[in-house]
C-alpha cells in the first residue's frame, strides 16, 4: 500500500534494529485519512471472507480495526488487556508472551460478544513474533467462531511471527513488510526505499 509505505518512510523512525517508532501517525498520534485509507484496504482484500466481527487488541490496533470495521459494515470487538470494572459476565481468555516487552499479558473478551457463528477478522498494527495474534486465535477458537483472515498494518518480516502463522494455515495480509531495520535504513521487504 503505497501511501502507508510513503509514510514509514517520511515519518518512522529507526529506534533499534528490531524496532519501529511510528508515533506520528500510527500508536501515538493517529492519521485519521491514513486510517480511513488503511480500512478500505483490509475491507477490499477480506470482505471475500464474509467476516462477522473485527477483532483487535488494546490499544494501537484500535484505529485501523475500527476502520476495517466500519468499511466491513462489522462490529469491532476490542480485546481487554485489563478487566474492566463493567466486565461482570464469564470470559474468554488466553496468555500472551511479548519477547519485544519480556512480559506477559493476559487477553480477555467478554463472552457475549463472540460466538460459534462468528466468522473473524483479525487486525493489529504490528506483527513481531505473532504471540498477540496467536493469542486473538486462542481467544475466537474458545468461542467455537472461525478466524478467517489477519490483517496486519506493519510486518516485521525479519521476525518470525509471518511464517508461524502463514504455517498454520492462516491468510495472513500484511499492508507494510519490512524487511530490515539495520544501520538505521527501512528496508521493505520488496527492495531499499530509503537511506
Ligand atoms: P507479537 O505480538 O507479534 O509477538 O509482538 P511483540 O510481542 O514482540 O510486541 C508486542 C507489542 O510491541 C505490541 O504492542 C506491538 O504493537 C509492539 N511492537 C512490536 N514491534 C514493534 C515495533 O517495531 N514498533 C512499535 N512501535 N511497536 C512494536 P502492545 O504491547 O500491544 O502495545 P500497544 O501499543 O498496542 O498498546
Amino acid at each position: 500500500m503505497r501511501e502507508l509505505l510513503e509514510k514509514i518512510v517520511a515519518e518512522g523512525e529507526v529506534v533499534t534494529d528490531g524496532v519501529l517508532k511510528v508515533d506520528r501517525f500510527l500508536n501515538h498520534q493517529v492519521d485519521p485519512h491514513l486510517m480511513k485509507r488503511i480500512g478500505e484496504e483490509f475491507a477490499a482484500k477480506f470482505h471475500c471472507e464474509r467476516p462477522t466481527k473485527v477483532l483487535t487488541l488494546e490499544s494501537s490496533g484500535i484505529s485501523p480495526a475500527l476502520m476495517a470495521a466500519y468499511e466491513l459494515g462489522v462490529p469491532l470487538v476490542v480485546a481487554r488487556k485489563r478487566r474492566p470494572l463493567t466486565m461482570t459476565r464469564e470470559v474468554y481468555r488466553a496468555e500472551v508472551y511479548s519477547f519485544t516487552k519480556k512480559e506477559t499479558n493476559e487477553i480477555i473478551v467478554s463472552r457475549p460478544l463472540l460466538d460459534s457463528s462468528d466468522r473473524v477478522l483479525i487486525i493489529d498494527d504490528f506483527l513481531a513474533n505473532g504471540q498477540a495474534a496467536l493469542g486473538m486465535v486462542e481467544v475466537v477458537h474458545q468461542a467455537g467462531a472461525d478466524v478467517v483472515g489477519i490483517g496486519i498494518v506493519i510486518e516485521k518480516a525479519f521476525q518470525d511471527g509471518g511464517r508461524l502463522l502463514r504455517s498454520r494455515g492462516f491468510r495472513v495480509v500484511s499492508l507494510a513488510r519490512i524487511g530490515s531495520l539495520t544501520d538505521g535504513v527501512i528496508r521493505f521487504h520488496e527492495g531499499v526505499m530509503n537511506g
